[in-house]
């Protein structure tokens, strides 16, 4: 799939094309029917979705999750690929990634989901405790990268756990850096981390967005630990079931998934 990014598109259904420009000037026209159409298709329905704030109108289990669906979905393959003990989310919002993660965990007896978040608000909290799956949340407050929050996390862990961190709260290059830097080492051989939202990095412009996101951005963050740590590797999660013709994610996560390798 080509690097530089659509700029303009123009679909026309009548005559099944979609037709446009590149960031580097280059114009295509494609059939709708190849990965080219839906790729052009799904970088301006993505941006259109984050100016329109399509994922906030979802909930798992009860609970509002801030996600884009297909991120879920991919997401929910890795965890069953990986059966984690444990799964370490930082930034809880309204714990819906919460009940997502345990929801799965019980299925094949995963022990705890730990939420990290700065504020966790009253009503959330309330709500979360009272959840059918709280038994098997752990919810910390303070900032993700404050060492003693790191190290409550890490006393929940027992040696024999198999562990996965879900990083979604500040979005910042230097937050996700040292979030980064923070809790690799938690994370045990095989596992992932996550750095949720990378798409930050093509929003630059956009409605709530912020001039600097072109390098204050977790894509940034990851490229910059991948460099000092070698244990992991970016690796794109395998699709499990492909009778299509799409082979990308459609995704608010480019770059998010770091698996550890040694
Ligand atoms: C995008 S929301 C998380 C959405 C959630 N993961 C879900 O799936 O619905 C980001 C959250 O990060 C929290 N946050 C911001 N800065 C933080 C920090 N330094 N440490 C921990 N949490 C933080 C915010 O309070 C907010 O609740």
């Amino acid at each position: 799939m080509p690097e530089s990014k659509p700029i303009t598109i123009e679909v026309d259904l009548e005559n099944g094309t979609v037709q446009g420009k590149r960031t580097n000037g280059e114009t295509f026209t494609y059939s709708l029917d190849t990965p080219e159409a839906f790729a052009a298709i799904s970088h301006a329905w993505l941006r259109c979705g984050w100016d329109t704030k399509y994922v906030y109108s979802f909930t798992w289990l009860g609970r509002p999750i801030i996600q884009l669906p297909e991120d879920l979905i991919r997401l929910q393959e890795v965890i069953y690929a990986t059966r984690p003990d444990v799964i370490i989310e930082t930034g809880v919002a309204h714990g819906g990634g919460l009940a997502f993660y345990t929801s799965i965990m019980q299925v094949y007896g995963g022990r705890q989901a730990i939420g990290i978040d700065i504020e966790i608000r009253p009503h959330n909290r309330t709500a979360i405790e009272a959840h059918p799956l709280a038994s098997m949340i752990h919810l910390i407050e303070g900032s993700s990268t404050a060492n003693e929050v790191v190290e409550q996390a890490r006393s929940q862990i027992r040696p024999e756990d198999t562990v996965m961190v879900i990083l979604d709260s500040n979005h910042s290059y230097e937050h996700v850096l040292n979030e980064l830097r923070a809790y690799a080492p938690l994370v045990t051989p095989g596992s992932w981390i996550v750095a949720c939202d990378g798409i930050m990095q093509d929003l630059v412009g956009a409605p709530r967005s912020a001039p600097d996101w072109d390098t204050n951005n977790p894509v940034r963050a990851v490229e910059t630990f991948l460099n000092e740590d070698a244990s992991f590797e970016l690796m794109e999660p395998e699709f499990m079931f492909n009778e299509g013709l799409i082979q990308e994610r459609v995704t608010y996560w480019p770059k998010a998934f770091l698996r550890r390798v040694r």
